[in-house]
C-alpha cells in the first residue's frame, strides 16, 4: 500500500483488502497530447474496486477536463509529486523520464509503452526502484485473448486513419472523383505500402473518402483484406514467402527488393498519394522510395512516411516534418497517434482497462501480476525489482500442431485429389469400384425404369458432394442456402400431384393431393428463405 492510501485497522483489511490506487500523470514528453484513461475508463475502474487519481491537466489536450474525471469517480492530484506517491499503479502512455522514476517507491506498478529493447537504462532505473513494470508493447499480440488490451493495434489504426487525414490536408485535390458543372475531377490514386495493422487502417480510410487504392505487402496472405477493404492489391513480380512467423515480415532477398523497386517506380509515376508503413520489427525500415521515385511524382503529389521515426520508408523523409521536394510533400510526423489525442486516449484508456481487468480476476480493486498467465508474463519486463524481460516465448500459441507425416506425404503425392476436392485417389477408387458392383446388382434385379432413376440419383450426389467440397468454408452458408432453395425442384413433383390435368385415370386420391398441397407449402418456404438468406449473406460482401 502506498503512504498516501488511508490506513485501516488489522480487522478490517483482513475481511477485504484495501482498494489499490491507479494514478494517471500528466504526460510530459514534448508534444504528447494523450492521457492514459478517460472518464470512460475511470468509471469501469472504480466499479472494479480501484480508487483512481488524476492529475490536474492530464487530459487537458485531449480535451478532458478535470471536472469530467471527478464526474466519473476519479480524484485530482494538484502535482506530478501528489500523484506519484500516492498510487500504487500508475498508467502512462510514453516512457517514464528519469525524473519521474526519481518519484517512483518500491512495490509501485507502471504500466505504459517502456519500449524495453529500446531503453536498456529505464530498464535498470526502475529494477533500482524495485518497481514493477508492464510494458503494453511487449504484449503477446498472437494470443487472440490479448487483442483485446492491444494498445499497439490501436494505436497503428488511428494513426494509419489519421496518415490519409494529414495527406488529404496536403493534397489540393478531391479523393473522390467528380463530375460537377465546371468540368470532371477524376479520383486521387493512392498506394499504400506496407498494409499491416496502420495500412489497412489508411486502406479503409482512403477508399472511404472515394479514392483509388492500390497496396503492396511482402506478405502475400494480407491481399484478401486489402481488397476487403476496398483496395487493390499490386503483387511484385517474384515468387518469394514473405512471412518471417507471428505475423510479421521478413527481410526479402535482393531479387525481390529488385522486382518491388520497379513495381514502386511505375505506381510512383501513377498514383498521387503514397503512404508507407512498412516495417520488419526489431529492424531499420526498408528504403522503398528513392529520391528518383520522388522525383517521378506529380507535381502537388503527397507523400506521407509513417515509417519516419525508424528511419523511413523514403529516403527524402525528415522525421517529426512536413517537407516538400521535388514539387511532392513529404510528411514523416512521429506523432500521427497523438494527432488525434481524444480517440487515441479513448482506445488506449479501454485496453489499460481491459488489462487491469485481468490483473483484477477477483474484482476487489487489488491486482495480481500472475506469471503464470501468458499475456500477463509477456508484458512483464520487471517484477518487484527483478527483469524478467524478455519472456519465453509462447511455442504453443504460435505453432500449429505438427501433422502425422503420413497425413502430409499423403496430401503431397496426390495432386490431382488436392486439387479437384478432399476425397485422396486411393479412396475415390474404392468408391467407384463399389458403385460399379451395385449398378451390376441393380441392372441384373431391378426394373429398367428404377436403373435410370438410381443413375440420376447417384450422379447428383457426386456432383453435388465435388460442389460443396470445393467451396471456400467462408462460403458455405449463402451456399447452403442456395442449394436450399434449388432442392425445392421437390416443387415440380407437388405440383403433378395436384395438377388438375392429369388424366382421371392417373389423378392422385385425396390424401396424395392434400400431402402434395403441405410439400408444395413447406417448399415454397424453403424456396423464398432460401433466395432471401442467399441475398442477405451476398450483401454483407458487397460494399
Ligand atoms: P505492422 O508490423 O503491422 O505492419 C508493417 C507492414 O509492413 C507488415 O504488414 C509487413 O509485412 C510490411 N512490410 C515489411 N517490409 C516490407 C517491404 N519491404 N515491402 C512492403 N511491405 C513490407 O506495423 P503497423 O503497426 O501497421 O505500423 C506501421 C508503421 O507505422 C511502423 O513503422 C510503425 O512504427 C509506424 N507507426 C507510426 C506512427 C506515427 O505516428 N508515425 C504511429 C503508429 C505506427
Amino acid at each position: 500500500m502506498t503512504s498516501g492510501a488511508p490506513t485501516e485497522s488489522a480487522a478490517a483489511s483482513a475481511a477485504s483488502p484495501t482498494p489499490q490506487r491507479i494514478g494517471v500523470p500528466r504526460e510530459i514528453f514534448p508534444g504528447e497530447k494523450r492521457v492514459a484513461t478517460v472518464p470512460e475508463a475511470v468509471a469501469k475502474l472504480v466499479k472494479l474496486g480501484f480508487a483512481v487519481v488524476v492529475e490536474s491537466g492530464a487530459g487537458e489536450l485531449a480535451q478532458l477536463s478535470d471536472a469530467d474525471y471527478v464526474e466519473a469517480g476519479a480524484s485530482i492530484a494538484p502535482s506530478a509529486a501528489d500523484l506519484w506517491s500516492g498510487s500504487d499503479i500508475v498508467f502512462k502512455v510514453r516512457a517514464p523520464t528519469p525524473d519521474e522514476v526519481a518519484l517512483m517507491h518500491a512495490g509501485q506498478t507502471l504500466i505504459g509503452f517502456l519500449w524495453p529493447a529500446q531503453n536498456p537504462e529505464l530498464m535498470q532505473l526502475l529494477a533500482a526502484k524495485k518497481v514493477t513494470a508492464l510494458s503494453i508493447d511487449a504484449l503477446p499480440r498472437t494470443l487472440s485473448r490479448a487483442q483485446k488490451m492491444d494498445a499497439l493495434t490501436s494505436m497503428a489504426g488511428v494513426s494509419g486513419y489519421r496518415a490519409v487525414v494529414e495527406a488529404a490536408n496536403a493534397f489540393g485535390r478531391f479523393f473522390n472523383g467528380q463530375i460537377t458543372a465546371a468540368g470532371k475531377v477524376p479520383p486521387a490514386k493512392v498506394f499504400i505500402a506496407g498494409a499491416g495493422v496502420a495500412g489497412l487502417a489508411a486502406i479503409g480510410a482512403a477508399a472511404s473518402l472515394g479514392a483509388i487504392v492500390r497496396a503492396n505487402d511482402t506478405r502475400a496472405e494480407v491481399a484478401d483484406q486489402v481488397v476487403s477493404l476496398g483496395g487493390e492489391f499490386v503483387k511484385v513480380d517474384y515468387e518469394e514467402e514473405g512471412s518471417g512467423g507471428g505475423g510479421y515480415a521478413k527481410v526479402m532477398s535482393e531479387g525481390f527488393q529488385q522486382a518491388q523497386r520497379e513495381m514502386y517506380a511505375k505506381q510512383a509515376r501513377e498514383v498521387d498519394i503514397i503512404i508507407t508503413t512498412a516495417l520488419i520489427p526489431g529492424k531499420s525500415a526498408p528504403k522503398l522510395i528513392t529520391a528518383e521515385m520522388v522525383k517521378s511524382m506529380k507535381p502537388g503529389s503527397v507523400i506521407v512516411d509513417m515509417a519516419a521515426e525508424q528511419g523511413g520508408n523514403c529516403e527524402l523523409t525528415v522525421p517529426g516534418e512536413a517537407v516538400v521536394r521535388h514539387g511532392v510533400t513529404i510528411v514523416g510526423y512521429t506523432d500521427l497517434a497523438s494527432r488525434m489525442a481524444r480517440q487515441s486516449s479513448t482506445l488506449y484508456g479501454t485496453n489499460l482497462f481491459r488489462l487491469t481487468e485481468e490483473l483484477c480476476k477477483t474484482k476487489d480493486g487489488v491486482i495480481n501480476v500472475n506469471m503464470e498467465d501468458d499475456a500477463i508474463r509477456g508484458l512483464t519486463v520487471i517484477k518487484n525489482g527483478e527483469i524478467t524481460w524478455p519472456a519465453p516465448p509462447i511455442v504453443a500459441a504460435l505453432k500449429p500442431p505438427p501433422k502425422p507425416a503420413a497425413a502430409v506425404a499423403a496430401k503431397k503425392g496426390h495432386g490431382h485429389g488436392e486439387a479437384s476436392g478432399p476425397m485422396p485417389a486411393g479412396k475415390l477408387a474404392i468408391v467407384a469400384g463399389v458403385t460399379a458392383v451395385l449398378f451390376a446388382l441393380v441392372g441384373a434385379y431391378a426394373p429398367a425404369e428404377f436403373l435410370s432413376h438410381f443413375t440420376v440419383f447417384v450422379l447428383a450426389c457426386f456432383v453435388g458432394y465435388m460442389v460443396v467440397w470445393n467451396v471456400k468454408p467462408a462460403l458455405h452458408t449463402p451456399l447452403m442456402s442456395v442449394t436450399n432453395a434449388i432442392s425445392s425442384i421437390i416443387a415440380i413433383g407437388a405440383l403433378v400431384q395436384i395438377s388438375p390435368i392429369a388424366s382421371a385415370a392417373e389423378r392422385p386420391n385425396t390424401l396424395i393431393g392434400v400431402l402434395a398441397a403441405v410439400a408444395l407449402v413447406l417448399t415454397a418456404i424453403n424456396m423464398f428463405g432460401g433466395f432471401a438468406v442467399t441475398q442477405r449473406m451476398l450483401a454483407m460482401f458487397r460494399k
